[in-house]
């Protein structure tokens, strides 16, 4: 399945769900879409043609992209949009990536159909760090809506309000035995007893977190956004939008027959409506003809808002070592606070509170996309696409977590502003969720890097002794860490790969919201530490 080079069409295809039919947009007519196969260490190249009717760029979820930001994707951040005709060549260069990780769209909404896993293997001659697996499997977790998705957004925007609810969770583009229409095409993984499967799983759903288990069998973890953990066995695990595990699963139930694997949303957030269904897929043992068909057994998941449960999981993941960089100190500390805000709205015809819009900020910034990329308005110095002052000087502080906030906090300012970090520099950031609209759980993804996640913790972030419980000795190091509701966490990295890199919420409600900024990291000294010259043909805007 290997090759250097692949082509996407961006094209619209034909797909029933729900007893519905509709045109969504998808690569190669595929949903969920090709997996891309990497050794560790390659480049590899994916011409992406668009042939639909929407501008579009692809985001390569978790590969770093040393010194490459031009090919890295988000919209306005990297480059413009790939519009309706025209053509762009990413060149997806891998370092230390190793394990699952994917691809989406990313432009607007259009990543709900339009993503897929992206499975990076050990270089040639080189193994696991566990027994092989006798087969390999892609797991992607999705949302489905009746309606065109570029409707649903375009109705999400004007109204003001928050957006309306996918109508199914799917597994590999399927909502399960659960939904309407669904169970003939209810997604089927065959097994024999006594081998073990490596489950690739990838949360490519727009704005839900998930709780995943499968009936009798526990998964053990090995991988998380594309590093390896040390294993770890569980009865279920959480998965947010944006973050991908790798799991073994041993077949290894005497009785065989079929087992569901079900997928929940995980939600704290109150008052807001979400989709409380399950979507299944079955384990389905081979050689089990003799035995009459009986149903599936479900597994029992964590209730949707076990937040005890949710982080149990996540606090439980680490890594195997060794460091890639040293945890005892770092340079600069960047705290920002992550919020859902309220913006007045012209025509106070909003859905919003008292006739304001919803919103979402970054350290009371809402993120505005200037018109041009800030790649290019950074690469070559053109002047007034973006300001400097993330977060503002002195950070904004209050009682992020107290109940009847001041509604003067509420309002966040609207601005196009990035945090310009230092060459090599230990960064430390420390996302401080808020309890200003409707305090909820956060997964926050920084581009161009993986970072350890040091700790994390409800309420407000204290200074002097939350950092005195950090993990400093193998915490994990991910690509999207989880912010708990009313809470905070802490990571680090390193930023020794120059360029202009995305941050923000993996939710995409808040992402539209502007629940986002930039950090360029600087060019270093030498040569093979700047940027790279861009590519000759980059889209115009
Ligand atoms: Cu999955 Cu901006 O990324
Ligand atoms: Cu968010």
């Amino acid at each position: 399945a290997w090759r250097r080079h692949h082509e996407f069409f961006v094209k619209e295809a034909t797909y029933t769900r729900l007893c519905a039919t509709k045109n969504i947009l998808t690569i190669n007519e595929q949903f969920p879409g090709p997996t891309l196969y990497a050794h560790e260490g390659d480049t590899i190249y994916v011409k992406v043609h668009n042939n639909g009717r929407y501008n579009i760029t692809v985001h390569w979820h978790g590969v770093n992209q040393p010194r490459n930001p031009w090919s890295d994707g988000p919209e306005y951040i990297t480059q413009c949009p790939i519009q309706p005709g025209d053509t762009f060549n990413y060149k997806i260069i891998f370092s230390t990536e190793i394990g699952t990780l994917w691809w989406h769209a990313h432009s607007d909404w259009t990543r709900a159909t339009v993503h897929g896993a992206i499975v990076v293997l050990p270089k040639h001659g080189a193994s696991y760090p566990f027994p092989k697996p006798h087969e390999e499997v892609p797991i992607i977790f999705g949302e489905w809506w009746k309606e065109d998705v570029m409707e649903v957004l375009q109705e999400f925007v004007a109204s003001g309000g928050g957006p309306r609810d996918s109508d199914a969770y799917t597994i590999n583009g399927q909502p399960g035995d659960f939904y309407p229409c669904s169970s003939q095409d209810t997604f089927k993984l065959n097994v024999e007893y006594g081998k073990t499967y490596l489950l690739r799983m990838v949360n490519a759903a727009m704005n839900e977190i998930l709780f995943f288990a499968i009936a009798n069998h526990s998964l053990t973890v090995v991988g998380a956004d594309g590093s390896y953990t040390k294993p770890l066995t569980k009865e279920y695990v959480v998965i947010a939008p944006g973050q991908t595990l790798d799991c073994l699963l041993e077949a290894n139930q005497r009785e065989m027959g079929s087992y569901y694997m079900a997928a929940r949303a995980y939600s704290t957030a109150v008052g807001i409506p979400f989709d409380n269904s399950t979507t299944t897929a079955v384990l389905q043992y081979d050689g089990d003809s003799l035995s009459p068909p009986t149903s599936p057994l479900l597994p029992s998941l964590p209730f949707y808002n076990d937040t005890t449960a949710a982080f149990e999981f996540i606090g439980s993941l680490k890594s195997p070592g060794p460091l890639l960089f040293p945890l005892n100190k770092y340079d600069t500390q960047i705290i920002s606070t992550v919020s859902v805000n309220t913006l007045p709205c012209p025509n106070n015809s909003s859905a919003g509170p008292n006739g304001t819009r919803l919103a979402a900020s970054m350290n009371n910034i809402s993120f505005v996309f200037p018109f041009i990329d800030i790649l290019e308005a950074y690469y070559y110095q053109i002047n007034g696409v973006f300001g400097t002052l993330f977060p503002r000087v002195p950070p904004f502080y209050f009682n992020f977590t107290g109940t009847d906030l001041p509604s003067i906090l509420l309002t966040p300012e609207r601005a196009t502003e990035v945090r310009v970090i230092q060459y090599d520099s230990i960064i430390e950031v420390v996302f401080q969720g808020t309890n200003l609209v409707a305090g909820l759980d956060h997964p926050m993804h920084l581009h161009g890097y993986s970072f350890y996640v040091l700790g994390w913790g409800f309420g407000n972030f204290d200074k002097k002794k939350d950092p005195l419980n950090y993990n400093l000795v193998d915490p994990p190091f991910r690509n999207t860490v989880i912010v708990p509701i009313n809470g905070w966490a802490a990571i680090r990295f390193k930023a020794n790969n120059p360029g202009v890199w995305f941050l923000h919420c993996h939710l995409e409600r808040h992402l539209t919201w502007g629940m986002e900024t930039v950090f360029i990291v600087k060019d270093g000294k030498e040569v093979q530490e700047r940027i790279l010259p861009p590519p000759r043909h980059m889209p115009r805007c």
